[in-house]
């Protein structure tokens, strides 16, 4: 009998130190560092401009085709991959306020998908959303009038369950907008010489480089990648002939979240964030960008010199088990600016930006509050049937957006630009000072926004708002609202319970 109890003890501690081993292996295994790991030794891509036809109405006319092709994501390997107008990711848009807009959208992939124009007010019909889905040979071709100041946005897909995967393999583009304010200022605008977009995503890639789309059993927010490509390049440099070099970051990963800064720690300017130019440059050394979000960033090169940009371990504010499966202990070079011997030397950077319009709280006709869970908001999950939020064009709102559960999430409103009227009980960072369309909100905090439904009532087509991390987004956290003219009712659609408090 003791001989039996013997062996069943040795069994059992024999079993429990596996299980500690493979804990740890797991739990190191989960931390991703290629700080100082890096050569530089791709040229950065910079995402050609699409050059729009004017029809006789002065229209700008993007024409844009889905397509499947391969791509070298890892140098001397082929992955299968989709683009726009090319076997990976898609061309810079470019349009001026006021402008006319058309963009003919042909799906040549094997999938019926979206493209949706992330930061753009505009009609819900042309939104993108996944309302208007566009099955495989079909084409859509929505148009707009540009109605807001200059900013980096951006267009991906954004159908229900698939969105993660669409923009995993590689759809997603920059949309970058002007307006005679910001184009009059002396800010490096040169585009991909002294202003250069970034896209910065992170992928899972197989021995022969071909794009892994396993889910990941662990992460709390959804599959994370060890390789990072900045416009689809691997370990990627790019040389610069000026002394200020402007960046336009876009987080367009489906879930990591990246807090960027230089590897000698040095500051730089903070100009722009989602919904435009800042009233003034900010200095910073670190942003933190989560999925979906931008920053136009202002850095200082001298003449020879090397300059890493680097994804320093973020700020999550879950705790340390959380933490280590959502990439919180995780960091990464990103691009090596490389600066010539010598270089232009362009004016400094403006004091002022420019002059911000945008709601105020004071002006804010109802609060609605937005309780993010697990995987759902207000604890339902997106139904496409059942409209949410109704609200009343031209209310300027306060939503209060709270994040109830121990999981990283952000929260992203479609349509709106957002002034944050306070961030976890503080008054907003330098980095969230200006208008946002996208904001992180870490567990337990809230995060109060203000924000003004200016037009394009339209009872029967919703806008959405979710959280951006995509998989969260795919599994539901994601809700319906439509703008309506006063008194009006949705057009169908089981109503939502929620209506805006009175604030007075
Ligand atoms: Cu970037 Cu609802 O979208
Ligand atoms: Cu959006
Ligand atoms: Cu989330």
């Amino acid at each position: 009998m003791r001989t039996v109890i013997g062996i069943a003890l040795a069994v059992i501690a024999v079993v429990i130190a596996a299980v500690m081993v493979a804990g740890c292996a797991v739990w190191s295994s989960a931390n991703v560092n290629t700080v100082g790991e890096r050569q530089f030794e791709q040229e950065l891509s910079i995402p050609p401009l699409l050059e729009p036809r004017i029809d006789g109405a002065g229209r700008k006319i993007f024409d844009l085709d889905l397509q499947q092709g391969r791509a070298e994501l890892l140098p001397g390997t082929t992955a299968e991959t989709w683009g726009i107008n090319g076997p990976h990711l898609g061309p810079t848009l470019r349009a001026e306020r006021d402008d006319r807009v058309t963009v003919k959208i042909d799906n040549a992939l094997p999938e019926a998908t979206t493209i949706h124009w992330h930061g753009m007010h505009l009609p819900a019909e042309a939104d993108g959303g996944p309302h208007q889905m566009i099955e495989p040979g079909e084409r859509w071709s929505p148009s707009w009038t540009i109605d807001q100041p200059a900013a980096s946005l951006w267009y991906h897909p954004h159908l229900m369950g698939k969105t993660a995967d669409h923009v995993y393999r590689g759809l997603a583009g920059m949309f970058l907008l002007d307006d005679p304010e910001a184009s009059a200022l002396p800010l490096p605008s040169e585009y991909g010489v002294d202003d250069i977009p970034l896209i910065i995503q992170d992928k899972r890639l197989d021995d022969d480089g071909r794009l892994d789309s396993s889910q990941s059993m662990i992460s709390p927010i959804g599959r994370l990648g060890d390789e990072i490509l900045v416009n689809g390049t691997h370990d990627p440099y790019v040389e610069v002939a000026d002394r200020l070099v402007r960046l336009r970051l876009l987080n367009a990963s489906t879930a990591r979240i990246y807090d960027i800064g230089f590897a000698d720690g040095r500051e730089f300017d903070l100009i722009g964030t989602d919904g435009g130019l800042l009233e003034a440059p900010e200095r910073i050394s670190r942003i933190q960008l989560s999925v979906g979000e931008r920053a136009e960033i202002v850095v200082e090169l001298e003449a020879g010199e090397e300059a890493v940009l680097r994804s320093f371990e973020p700020e999550l504010g879950t705790n340390a088990f959380e933490g280590r499966f959502a990439g919180a202990d995780d960091s990464f070079d990103l691009l090596e600016l490389r600066a010539d011997e010598k270089l232009d030397d362009p004016p400094d950077l403006p004091a002022k930006l420019v002059a911000q319009e945008g709601p105020h709280e004071s002006e804010a006709n109802g609060v609605r509050r937005f309780e993010l869970g697990n995987r759902d908001i207000n604890g339902v999950q997106m139904d496409m049937a059942r409209i949410d939020e109704v609200v009343e064009v031209g209310a300027t709102e306060v939503w209060e957006v709270e994040n109830t559960s121990g999981t990283p999430h952000n929260f992203h409103v479609h349509d709106v630009r957002f002034r944050v009227i306070d961030y976890a009980g503080e008054p907003p960072p330098a980095h969230l000072s200006g208008l946002k369309d996208t904001v992180y909100v870490p567990p337990g905090e809230t995060v109060r926004l203000a924000t003004a439904f200016e037009d394009y009532a339209d009872p029967s087509i919703p806008y959405m708002f979710h959280c951006h991390i995509l998989e969260h987004e795919d599994r539901g956290m994601m809700g319906q609202f439509v703008v309506v003219e006063p008194g009006e009712r949705p057009a169908h659609g089981e109503p939502g319970h929620n209506h805006a408090e009175d604030h007075r």
